[in-house]
């Protein structure tokens, strides 16, 4: 798996000075170098600008890489919602989404995302793209609170379903969510309202289009 990643990250990314700037400025930071894989990030941007999407909520912004990316995909007709436990993060990904020119199109809301995205559907929001990429644990609550604030033909992209590709190879020494993600995987495909793939890119992002 990290072979074959290696491989596409070399062929289908280029050097990109910004999202460098961002890796490093989350290491400075003395924050977790857990940001989506390059290809994971091109991936993003280019679903966001297929479908279109125009209100995009990210659950898990760390220091605002996959942020950037969905919001490349928008360019200067969208708005990003991201949802962060942590203040500190959230301030680095705020400034980090500003030096890429987003920072009037962002806005974090921060502590537990299931405390958020309660706070969100009550207030009546809707979003045509989502982006789960946060504590793994609570992926299957986040996919319902998508599913309930999805506009009809919405997108929810899921990151880390492979588990480092342990949830298929056994020879793979099981993370601590391996069991987590078969379940959710299994969920999401046969989820009444969702059609669902996995794309092997990266750690491995489920894409769900919620049914019209
Ligand atoms: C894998 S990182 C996100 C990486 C980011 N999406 C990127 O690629 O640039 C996961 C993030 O989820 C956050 N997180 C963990 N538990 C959370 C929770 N209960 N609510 C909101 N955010 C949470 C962590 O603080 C961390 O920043």
């Amino acid at each position: 798996m990290k072979q074959i990643n290696s491989y596409i990250d070399s062929v289908f990314t280029n050097q990109d000075d910004l999202l460098e700037e961002v890796i490093a400025s989350i290491k400075e930071n003395g924050m977790p170098s857990i940001s989506v894989s390059p290809s994971s990030g091109k991936l993003l941007s280019l679903l966001v600008a297929i479908t279109r999407a125009e209100n995009v909520l990210e659950i898990g912004a760390l220091g605002g890489y996959s942020g950037i990316c969905l919001a490349r995909g928008f360019g200067k007709n969208g708005k990003l919602t991201s949802l962060e436990l942590e203040e500190k993060y959230a301030r680095l990904a705020q400034s980090n989404l500003a030096k890429a020119g987003f920072g009037d199109q962002v806005s974090y809301l921060t502590g537990p995302a299931l405390e958020s995205l309660e706070k969100l559907a009550a207030d009546g929001n809707r979003f045509d793209f989502f982006f789960i990429d946060a504590d793994k644990g609570n992926y299957e609550n986040y996919l319902n609170a998508c599913v309930k604030m999805a506009e009809p033909g919405a997108l929810i992209v899921t990151d880390n379903v492979l588990a480092g590709g342990s949830v298929a190879d056994d020879s793979i020494k099981s993370k601590r969510y391996t069991e987590s993600m078969r379940k959710f995987n299994e969920t999401v495909a046969n989820h009444p309202q969702l059609e669902s793939v996995l794309i092997p890119v990266g750690d491995g992002m489920t894409l769900s289009r919620v049914k019209k």
